[in-house]
């Protein structure tokens, strides 16, 4: 077993539904304004699935355009990791209802709960199990559809969030490329600032759960803001020493996309010109797990990603949770493997 196999991303692909909710449908349900949205988190849109669609039907799309890239079969997957926190149900696992879907007949199927982070969660698990030899091709898909847990008569809320999928094949790269460096963090004792208080054990579902909007996603926003600020910084920080990588050097920033106020600063600190940074939330909102898949996979196919750049992927979330990654691109599969 060879215990320095180079890990990268081997393809991308995301989803987004068709339907648009713009800040002005907000305006028509809560007492919020665009220019308040626009001034304050700099998101004009948002996506939001149908009533027929839960998350696994998004993901199943994401997945099926990062393949198709790749040339690579659903059969040949070894792991499907789905992160996660609005999966079709309690259980099973959003992963294994995408395993039936893709026909991944070989693959183990877990879900990741990291919130917002989940995405960066799930590269780092499906990293090791690639360099260790154990596996040769994870699947990792970051989906939320928060639309459904969102509560639209709260408008501390509702302009928020949005919904899709994104997806990254992780694999075996030529040495010295993939990723470089990891940096994941936690910090429980701000669980409650971020949380869906029902539905779990704590508070099963009943009707006066429901009656209490205890299903519904709940956020102090200014704590997390200032929460956010601070850990976008440190793992970018992180990831840059770990890899010995200066600023400078970084070609492509792709931060969570909560508030442009929160990329703002970190774009600032790291003295990053805009073409060097992925947004997208001006379009999408926050979609959780999946604004940095999502980010990524636009940014590929605009063609702003080029064999060698480095790339900081940088996200925060519910848990509390925070996490970063460097990664030197390339989607050159290692040479002699077969796909
Ligand atoms: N329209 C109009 N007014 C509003 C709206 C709205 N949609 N929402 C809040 N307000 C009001 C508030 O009620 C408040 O009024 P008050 O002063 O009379 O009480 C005023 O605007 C200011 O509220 P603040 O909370 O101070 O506004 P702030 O500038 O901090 O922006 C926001 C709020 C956008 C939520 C910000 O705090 C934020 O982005 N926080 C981070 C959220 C985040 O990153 N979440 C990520 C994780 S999500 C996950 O893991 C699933």
């Amino acid at each position: 077993m060879n215990a320095k196999r180079s890990v990268g991303i081997l393809a991308t692909g995301s989803y987004t539904p068709d339907r648009v909710l713009t800040n002005f449908d907000l305006e028509k349900m809560v007492d919020t304004s665009d220019e308040w949205i626009v001034s304050r988190t700099g998101i004009r849109e948002r996506r939001i699935s149908s009533s027929e669609q839960a998350s696994s039907d998004l993901a199943f799309e994401a997945a099926k355009r990062a393949l198709e890239k790749a040339n690579i079969s659903a059969e040949q997957l070894d792991m499907i990791i789905v992160a996660t926190v609005t999966p079709d149900m309690m259980f099973p696992s959003t992963a294994c209802i995408l395993q039936e879907k893709l026909g991944a007949k070989r693959a183990a199927a877990l879900d990741v709960s990291a919130a917002c982070t989940g995405f960066l969660y799930g590269i780092t698990t499906a990293t090791q199990f690639i360099t260790t030899g154990m596996y040769k091709y994870v699947l990792v898909v970051g989906v939320e559809t928060l639309s459904k847990i969102t509560n639209y008569k709260d408008r501390n809320t509702c302009v928020l969030f949005g919904d899709g999928a994104g997806a990254a094949l992780i694999g075996e790269v030529n040495e010295g490329f993939g990723f470089q460096s990891f940096e994941l963090g936690a910090d429980g004792s701000g669980g409650p600032l971020l949380c869906q208080p029902a539905g779990g054990s704590r508070i099963p579902a009943s009707s006066e759960s429901v009656e209490n909007n205890l299903h519904y996603l709940s956020m102090a926003g200014g704590e997390v803001f200032k929460f956010a600020v601070r850990v976008m910084n440190s793992a970018t920080e992180a990831v840059l020493t770990k890899a010995g990588i200066t600023k400078e050097e970084i070609d492509l920033l792709v931060p969570h996309q909560a508030n442009k106020r929160i990329i703002d600063a970190a774009v600032q600190r790291f003295g990053l010109s805009e073409e060097k940074v992925a947004i997208n939330l001006d379009r999408y909102g926050n979609m959780s797990s999946a604004s940095i898949p999502v980010a990524l996979d636009e940014a590929v196919q605009a063609g702003r990603v080029k064999e060698g750049d480095h790339i900081v992927l940088v996200g925060f979330g519910g848990g509390l949770t925070w996490g970063a990654s460097l990664l030197k691109w390339s989607t050159t599969p290692v040479e002699g493997s077969e796909q």
